[in-house]
């Protein structure tokens, strides 16, 4: 069970005032993922690959936690485990079978469009049509976004600049670099300037250097006050960008709370794996 009952408390960014001190009772809710359940049916090949009988397949388990305003939330666990699938029922591209989330006050099954205006959904498995310019691909988003053209401008010139795809803004992105075109895509899966980055394995495939870019462009943002929710199975990135973290085991959260209560004066990694031999039993 898991009551709607939003906090209307805004956090309270006074120096001096951690945001540890505030959780539970002060800190401004901006989502709630209530008992998600998921379950796929498997075609002959899946169950081959899964190496499993079993016709269905439960991704989602039950899965409830709650991420806060302006804080970079990071969702860790292994292949398999239900990441990417919670991150799409959150981006309203698939539906759970059971459950809620609420991004903002607006439930990604009754008001899918009102959350998709809220939020921006990046994932490094983005395909885009190599045939078109990053030019043409941040106005094809923008339109869809119905952002101005004054607003389009302004946000092309500093995502463009910053990712520097200025000069290659005319360049079919078929011709471009695997790390040139994940910076397009980011760059037009932020065009709307969404509140609430959502992040599928932010840094998967990327060279070290487009990813030392990706991971500071997120810091940027939380600068900015956005929150930004990142699915990885990469500790170091979560030690290096996230406030909270939700270990996800099994389609299930094992764990959910600030990166320091987690793991409790060890490291990410050696945490990880005592919660793992807890909740799952040895590694094979
Ligand atoms: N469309 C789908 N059809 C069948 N099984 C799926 C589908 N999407 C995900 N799964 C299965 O659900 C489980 C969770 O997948 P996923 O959410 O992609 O995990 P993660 O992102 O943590 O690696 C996996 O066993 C995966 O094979
Ligand atoms: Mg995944």
């Amino acid at each position: 069970m898991c009551p709607y009952g939003f906090s209307v408390f805004r956090i309270l960014q006074i120096s001096g005032f951690g945001m540890c001190a505030l959780r539970g009772n002060g800190m401004d809710e901006i989502l709630r993922v209530c008992g998600l359940k998921k379950t796929f049916r498997l075609s002959a090949k899946q169950q081959k690959l899964e190496k499993s009988g079993d016709r269905k397949k439960v991704a989602l388990n039950d899965l409830s936690f709650t991420a806060y305003r302006g804080e970079v939330f990071g969702l860790l666990g292994p292949n398999g485990a239900g990441k990417t699938t919670t991150l799409r029922i959150l981006a309203t591209l698939i539906r759970p079978d059971e459950g809620d989330a609420v991004i903002d006050g607006a439930s990604v099954i009754t008001e899918p469009g009102e959350v998709r205006q809220r939020i921006g959904f990046l994932t490094s498995e983005l395909k885009l049509e190599e045939f078109f310019t990053p030019n043409y691909l941040f106005d094809f988003f923008a339109d869809l976004h119905g952002v101005g053209a004054k607003e389009k401008a302004d946000r092309r010139k500093e995502l463009f600049e910053r990712f520097g795809i200025d000069q290659f803004a005319e360049v079919k992105v078929g011709n471009l670099s695997t790390g040139m075109k994940q910076k397009v895509s980011l760059a037009v899966s932020l065009v709307h300037d969404p509140d609430i980055i959502i992040f599928d394995e932010p840094t998967n495939g990327l060279d070290v250097l487009t990813a030392k870019v990706v991971t500071d462009f997120l810091l940027d943002l939380k600068t900015q006050g956005k929150t930004i929710i990142v699915s990885t199975h990469i500790f170091s990135l979560i030690e290096r960008i996230c406030d909270r973290v939700g270990i996800i085991l099994d389609g299930h959260m094992a764990v959910c709370d600030s990166l320091e209560a987690v793991t409790a004066g060890k490291s990410l990694e050696d945490r990880f794996f005592e919660i793992y031999e807890e909740r799952v039993g040895g590694i094979a």
